[in-house]
């Protein structure tokens, strides 16, 4: 999907703010690389998330995680897009420990990345993450 096709998409520009205000509260003086990251859920709610990084570098939260638990610690279930905002010209993706996250909540969801200069690549989880492990294997 190229930009102009993603920029057509009105109903993600809500879901792309969210997650670039969420960014502004990033916790990073460590690495000072700010992420902002928002979910929707299918009830139409958005819960948004920056990483939160820690003295022992290990105990970093990533802000895609931060959005999903704050969203299931809120009673949703159910999840159909998310984005996912840093200031780098490459757009920045999701880590392995954030896909594995995002399958067991979102499912094959939309992962939207942006950055601050309105660059927007489109993917979904399923090319993200193939051949997942999921709880369809216990
Ligand atoms: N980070 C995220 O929050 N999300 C990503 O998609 C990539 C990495 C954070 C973790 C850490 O605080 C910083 O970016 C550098 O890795």
């Amino acid at each position: 999907m190229n930009e102009h096709n993603a920029r057509q998409d009105s109903h993600l520009d809500a879901l792309i703010a969210a997650a670039r205000s969420a960014r502004e509260h990033a916790h990073t003086p460590y690495s000072n690389f700010r992420v902002g990251a928002a979910v929707r859920a299918k009830s139409g709610r958005i819960f948004s998330g920056c990483n939160v990084e820690n003295a022992t570098y290990g105990l970093t939260l990533c802000a895609e995680r931060v959005a999903v638990f704050k969203a299931i610690s809120e009673g949703e279930r159910g999840f159909d897009a998310v984005a996912v905002v840093a200031d780098t010209d490459t757009l920045t993706p999701p880590c392995g420990s954030c896909r594995q996250i995002l399958w067991e909540f979102c499912g094959d969801a939309e992962v939207v990345l942006a950055n601050l200069r309105g660059k927007v690549e489109r993917y979904r989880m399923s090319g993200l993450l193939p051949k997942p492990f999921d709880g369809s294997f216990l």
